[in-house]
Parts: structure tokens; C-alpha cells; sequence
């Protein structure tokens, strides 16, 4: 084919669309920062469509506003009940048609119907070598316990929580003047590598959920 054909050929291809994240948080927001940051860069075939709080004064709100991203609060004290809450959440999601939810610093337990709905396709990260040190107050459990290593994990969110498919994980040391504020710092660091390179994955349909077990490029993820 002369090339002025092959560069009409290209120009006519329908550009790939990225990746839709909904991206729910509740507090800071600096691991929704980082990803927007990263929707930014060549890397990452995705874009941030929406950010849903549970808390009307999560400042992660704020940095959703200053990157032009639409924001929704649904405020789980308006229900009575966790399941209207999770009905009224789900609804909102799949009004915002994401490939993916990003759990980002979402402090709320999700119950077996959303989680259900959405599996395959939501990612939580949480701040520990999970299967360890699942739930609250991780840093403050690992010192406790005296153990010497620690980090971050991003999985897919299954039912029982903190316990879906390991995609990526990162560790730290424990050293003897750690503190949880100190560890909460260098844990975050972690969160912010392994976070991007998960989600960017996904966007590039590397990374599937298939009969609750993660895989790769085809090939199982050990944790
Ligand atoms: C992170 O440590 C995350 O692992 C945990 O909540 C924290 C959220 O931090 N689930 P931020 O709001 O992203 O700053």
C-alpha cells in the first residue's frame, strides 16, 4: 500500500477510547491524585469520568474539582439502612458507566450485592501485605505485633472484605523508631507506585479476574 494510503487508513481508525474510571473516596485523596496525575502520562490508557464521597467534606472532593472531574457525594448517614445505601451507590456507578471502580480511601464495608455486581472490575487498595492485617488501623497492629516487614496491597474487591485476588503488592521494612504516622507515610509511597501500574494494566486489558483468580498477560498472579 503507498504510504499516503496507509496514513488515510490510520487517520479513519477510530482512536482507542481510555479506560472510564469512578473512582470513590472518602477522605484525602492522595491516591486519587496520583492516578489523576498518572491519566495524564502515555502510560495510562484511562481518564478519571467521575469521584464519589460518602463524605461531603472529603478534601479529595476538592482535587477532583481542580482537575475538572464531575463529583457526586452520597452521605451514608441520609439511610437507614447499609443496603439502600449500596443500592443508592450502585445505581450511581452504573449511571456513570465506568470499566473500572477504583476504590481510593473508600472507609465504608460494601456489601454482597454491589460487590457482586461489580466483580472483575473494582479494585480497592489497602494498606498492608494482605492476606495480613485485613480492616483498620494496619500500622498501628503491624508495631504492635513487632512484625518487620510491611506495605501495600491492591486487589479486586470480592464480597468478604480485604480478601479478593492480589494483583500487585509492595513492601517496607520495619525499623525500631517507626511510629504508625511514619509507616503511614512510607506506605503511601508504595500505594503511589503500585496503584497507577495496577489500574493502568487493567486499561490496557492486561489484567482479568477469572474464577477468583487474578491473572496477567494470561498468566496467574501469585501474591
Ligand atoms: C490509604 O492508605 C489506603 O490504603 C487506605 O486509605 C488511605 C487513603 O489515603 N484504604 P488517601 O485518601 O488516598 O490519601
Amino acid at each position: 500500500m503507498k504510504l499516503s494510503k496507509v496514513n488515510e487508513a490510520l487517520s479513519l481508525a477510530k482512536p482507542l477510547e481510555p479506560c472510564r474510571l469512578v473512582v470513590l473516596i472518602s477522605g484525602n485523596g492522595t491516591n486519587l491524585q496520583t492516578i489523576i496525575d498518572a491519566c495524564a502520562t502515555q502510560e495510562m490508557p484511562a481518564k478519571v469520568a467521575a469521584v464519589i464521597s460518602n463524605e461531603p467534606a472529603a478534601y479529595g472532593l476538592q482535587r477532583a474539582r481542580d482537575a475538572g472531574i464531575s463529583t457526586h457525594v452520597i452521605n451514608h448517614r441520609d439511610f437507614d439502612r447499609r443496603t439502600d445505601f449500596d443500592r443508592r451507590l450502585k445505581g450511581l456507578i452504573d449511571a456513570l458507566e465506568p470499566d473500572l471502580v477504583v476504590l481510593a480511601g473508600f472507609m465504608r464495608i460494601l456489601g454482597f450485592d454491589l460487590t457482586e455486581h461489580f466483580l472483575g472490575r473494582m479494585m480497592n487498595i489497602h494498606p498492608s501485605l494482605l492476606p495480613d492485617y485485613r480492616g483498620l488501623n494496619t500500622h498501628a497492629r503491624v508495631l504492635a505485633d513487632g512484625v518487620n516487614e510491611h506495605g501495600a496491597s491492591v486487589h479486586f474487591v470480592t464480597p468478604e472484605l480485604d480478601a479478593g485476588p492480589i494483583i500487585l503488592q509492595s513492601r517496607i521494612s520495619v525499623q525500631a523508631d517507626d511510629t504508625p504516622s511514619t509507616l503511614a507515610e512510607r506506605v503511601h509511597q508504595c500505594e503511589y507506585q503500585i496503584y497507577p501500574r495496577a489500574i493502568a494494566w487493567f486499561a490496557m486489558e492486561r489484567l482479568h479476574l477469572k474464577a477468583s483468580i487474578a491473572y496477567l498477560d494470561g498468566a496467574p498472579i501469585k501474591a
